[in-house]
């Protein structure tokens, strides 16, 4: 595995012999990390939509149904949760025994920022009777106010389970609301919510560059607004995305989702291509997500040095919100 060495000075694990003060411009992160894994009994789970470096460094990498699947089974005291706030919080409900780490306690989701607890609460109970169903890119009050709770890898089947005479209430994501409608025939009553990152893409960019590359597939994640869907060859969670490009026989694909998802397409699959979905602004890099990508190699260390930042719930919000996250597992 490569080792990130930063700085001109090597020493043992960034120990200065002289003074044998750290000195992080010559830490071996790598494994400096992997050291620090076995001395604190920690686990590192990653999201496909961090950084290659960090995804390298994973125990377990996967989808966010994967990483809720493993922080209910693993057996280290402590969880590092590569990935955003949202997972943390998920990996702490499902295993509140466990000490979980995340390495920037900044790394949100504007997806999850788009639907506020107190408003959610207003919403919902102009529906009295609905089924709540929220996506788990959603703070853990949310969960708190669901019946269950899905991810992009289940919500068909999560959708599909409630009885059709019930009325549905689906957030915070609109466009995997309405791609769910199409997919299963329910109606749904949509919260307003958007991932930024799925919302950049340019549809005129994209058609023009599967024009000038007609050996090549279109395929999206579903949190991508609805006219990039319509034309994508294929749609699915970044798992699913993942299994397709493995099992399809074409050589070369338009992947509009976070682009850290590249980095195990191309380790998957060495002989194909993948060109990332074209954005709207070209002066951003908006198809890595600013949130995902505040973890680094330097924080996962820290973190595991200081053993923080944690993420904590209140015992009631721990015990309300795991409910329906049981039941989504349950049915996975
Ligand atoms: P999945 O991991 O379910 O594909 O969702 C992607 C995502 O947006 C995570 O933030
Ligand atoms: Fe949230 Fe979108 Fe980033 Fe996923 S990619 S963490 S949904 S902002």
């Amino acid at each position: 595995m490569k080792s990130f060495r930063v700085g001109s000075i090597k020493r043992l694990n960034g120990i200065n012999p002289k003074n044998n003060m750290m000195d992080r411009d010559s830490i071996d992160y790598v494994q400096s990390i992997k050291d620090l894994k076995k001395e604190k009994n920690a686990v590192i789970l990653c999201h496909y939509y961090q950084s290659p470096e960090v995804q390298e460094l994973a125990d377990y990498l996967g989808d966010s149904l994967y990483l809720a699947q493993c922080a209910a089974k693993v057996t280290q005291n402590t969880i590092v949760l590569a990935g955003v706030h949202f997972m943390a919080e998920t990996a702490k409900i499902i295993n509140p025994s466990k000490k979980v780490l995340i390495p920037d306690l900044n790394a949100g989701c504007s997806l999850a920022d788009s639907c506020p607890p107190k408003e959610f609460k207003n919403f919902i109970n102009q529906y009295p009777g609905s089924t709540v169903v929220s996506y788990i890119n959603c703070a853990a009050e949310i969960k708190a106010l669901s019946d269950l709770v899905c991810t992009s890898t289940n919500a068909k089947k999560v959708i599909e389970s409630i009885p059709k005479n019930k009325s549905i209430i689906f957030a915070p994501d609109k466009n995997l609301g309405n791609y769910l409608i199409k997919e299963t025939g329910r109606e749904m009553i949509l919260w307003e919510g958007s991932c930024m990152v799925h919302e950049a893409f340019s549809l005129e960019k994209i058609i023009n560059l599967a024009r000038k590359n007609p050996d090549a597939k279109f395929i999206a994640h579903p949190e991508s607004v609805s006219s990039v869907l319509e034309i994508a060859n294929f749609i699915g969670s970044t798992s699913g995305l993942l299994k397709f490009v493995q099992n399809d026989s074409s050589k070369k694909y338009i992947v509009a989702t976070e682009s850290g998802i590249l980095h195990e397409m191309q380790k998957k699959c060495p002989n194909k291509i993948f060109i990332p979905a074209p954005i709207e602004d070209e002066t951003c890099a908006c198809s890595e997500c600013a949130y995902m990508r505040l973890n680094t190699l330097q924080k996962i260390y820290n973190c595991l040095i200081n053993e923080s930042p944690q993420v904590n719930l209140d015992s009631k919000l721990i015990k309300k919100s795991k409910a329906p996250i049981e039941k989504m597992l349950a049915l996975s």
